[in-house]
């Protein structure tokens, strides 16, 4: 099987920060038996889906990693949809609209992939990953093998999953959805929408989502506003102006830019609230010495 593979991939056009610089292999499966000869083969392989959480170095990553751009199969059987890990969110959001199907509208304004969501559990809206996902099919490299997990197995919580503890790689996802007319449907994800535009900057403003998760009980968005995270900038990126849990890189920002202001974010809330955030945003790289530094305060790794 020849498995599409570039080299020397320049990575920055593909990143919602439109941040990052060259990986040394990127691998790009169509299917499923394409990506476990390529996990098989490759047991430290990292995987990525629409690097819509993911901040990539400057200085690139010198290793393997696989995109999920290219699994993009979707089957529906009466109520049930199973998606392959490469579907972006809204465009699942729509297709479970349109047979009548409700339970994934939180998704409508999330740029990220399925694999992605069922890894952190994303959630918005009032609604989970957790709460329609009936069982997920995900690739175990330390077992060699694929699994399939229930939604009980999976051990979901707020922004967790089984996979980040057991390192599993979601392949497919099937959901459960209630039947429900269109047009409600729609409503629904119209007021999503118009939340998001409210509350969250466009696309349009390179950004990652919100940076650190929310403390237990708590807002981060809230408990970084009231340090005045609003008017903190480096070099080129800065705290976006209505919501203080999320940097835009409105400058030709460099990662290093976004990991120095997430320390100065993360130690000003340490020094005033003695709580210690936990960074949302994913981190790829490793060459730079500085920001290996930063991560091994903010990752604790
Ligand atoms: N708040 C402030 N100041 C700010 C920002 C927020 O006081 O600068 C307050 C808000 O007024 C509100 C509270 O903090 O009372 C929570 O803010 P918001 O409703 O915007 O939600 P959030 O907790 O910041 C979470 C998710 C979002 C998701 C929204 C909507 C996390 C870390 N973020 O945001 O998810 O879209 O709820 O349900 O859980 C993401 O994960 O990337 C993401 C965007």
């Amino acid at each position: 099987m020849i498995i599409n593979c570039e080299k020397n991939f320049d990575i920055k056009r593909l990143t919602s920060f439109k941040i990052g610089g060259l990986i040394n292999e990127v691998y790009f499966p169509e299917n499923i038996n394409e990506f476990e000869q390529i996990l098989n083969e490759n047991p430290n392989i990292k995987v990525f889906g629409n690097l819509s959480n993911t901040l990539v170095s400057d200085s690139g990553y010198d290793g393997k990693i696989v995109l999920t751009t290219k699994m993009n199969s979707v089957q529906i059987d009466d109520n049930k949809i199973i998606a392959d890990c490469g579907v972006k969110g809204p465009k699942l959001a729509q297709i479970a609209c349109e047979n009548n199907l409700s339970g994934l509208e939180f998704m409508i304004g999330f740029p990220g992939s399925i694999g992605g969501e069922v890894y952190m559990n994303a959630s918005a809206n009032s609604q989970a990953i957790s709460d329609k996902l009936s069982f997920a099919i995900c690739y175990s490299p330390i077992e060699k093998k694929i699994l399939k997990l229930s939604n009980e197995e999976m051990n979901f919580s707020y922004r967790k999953s089984r996979c980040q503890k057991d390192n599993l790689i979601v392949l497919q996802a099937e959901f459960i959805l209630d039947k429900k007319d269109k047009t409600l449907i729609k409503q629904q994800m119209d007021e999503n929408l118009k939340f998001r535009k409210e509350h969250q900057p466009s696309l349009s403003l390179p950004n990652c989502g919100s940076i650190f998760k929310n403390p237990q009980g708590e807002s981060a968005g809230r408990l970084l506003d009231s340090i005045g995270a609003k008017n903190m900038s480096i070099g080129g990126v800065k705290i976006w102006k209505n919501h203080a849990n999320f940097i835009v890189n409105n400058n030709s920002g460099s990662s290093l830019d976004v990991l120095t202001l997430m320390f100065e974010m993360f130690t000003k809330v340490k020094e005033n609230y003695n709580i210690e955030l936990e960074p949302e945003i994913i981190f790829l790289g490793g060459k730079n010495q500085r920001e290996n530094e930063l991560c091994k305060i903010l990752y604790k790794k």
